[in-house]
């Protein structure tokens, strides 16, 4: 049996009928066509599903669409006029922070959401908060390195 569910996805508001066990990410991805959302473990392991629900990053890939009514998603689609993130993806792109990409949308939101609650970070704070998004490509050190250039330019918050 399905349910309808209306959620606001990127400032729009959004009707849907979903499955009890479909998944935020095959909701957004499939109905919505919004495919920054990368599948990779699908249980909540890798990150690279990260969105914003109510603002908070979570793991879409194992949120359920039906319990999520009325919810504020945020995708990376939906960041694109946002100037943080722009310059996290001018660094990310410098810095050499991707490779084949997968992973890439999941450290985007992630960072960004580190860098805007805390500003100036250290590298150790960087892989720390970052260690919930895995990368298969990289060796992190272009990431961690992305993402330092721009808290590097930010100034410290408490
Ligand atoms: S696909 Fe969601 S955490 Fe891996
Ligand atoms: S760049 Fe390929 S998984 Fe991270």
């Amino acid at each position: 049996m399905s349910t309808r569910i209306t959620l606001t996805v990127n400032g729009q508001k959004v009707s849907g009928d979903v499955e009890p066990r479909t998944h935020l990410a095959d909701f957004l991805r499939e109905q919505l066509r919004l495919t920054s959302i990368h599948l990779g473990c699908e249980h909540g392991v890798c990150g690279a599903c990260t969105i914003l629900i109510d603002g908070e990053p979570a793991r879409s890939c194992i949120a359920l669409a039906a319990t999520l009514d009325g919810a504020d998603i945020t995708t990376l689609e939906g960041m694109k006029d946002d100037a943080l993130m722009q310059r996290l993806k001018d660094s990310f792109h410098e810095e050499h922070g991707l490779q084949c990409g997968f992973c890439t949308p999941g450290m985007l939101v992630s960072s960004w959401d580190l860098l805007q609650r805390k500003g100036k970070v250290d590298e150790k704070t960087i892989r720390c908060d970052m260690s919930g998004n895995l990368c298969r490509c990289t060796g992190y050190q272009g990431i961690v390195r992305s993402i330092k250039a721009v808290a590097d330019t930010l100034p410290e918050k408490n």
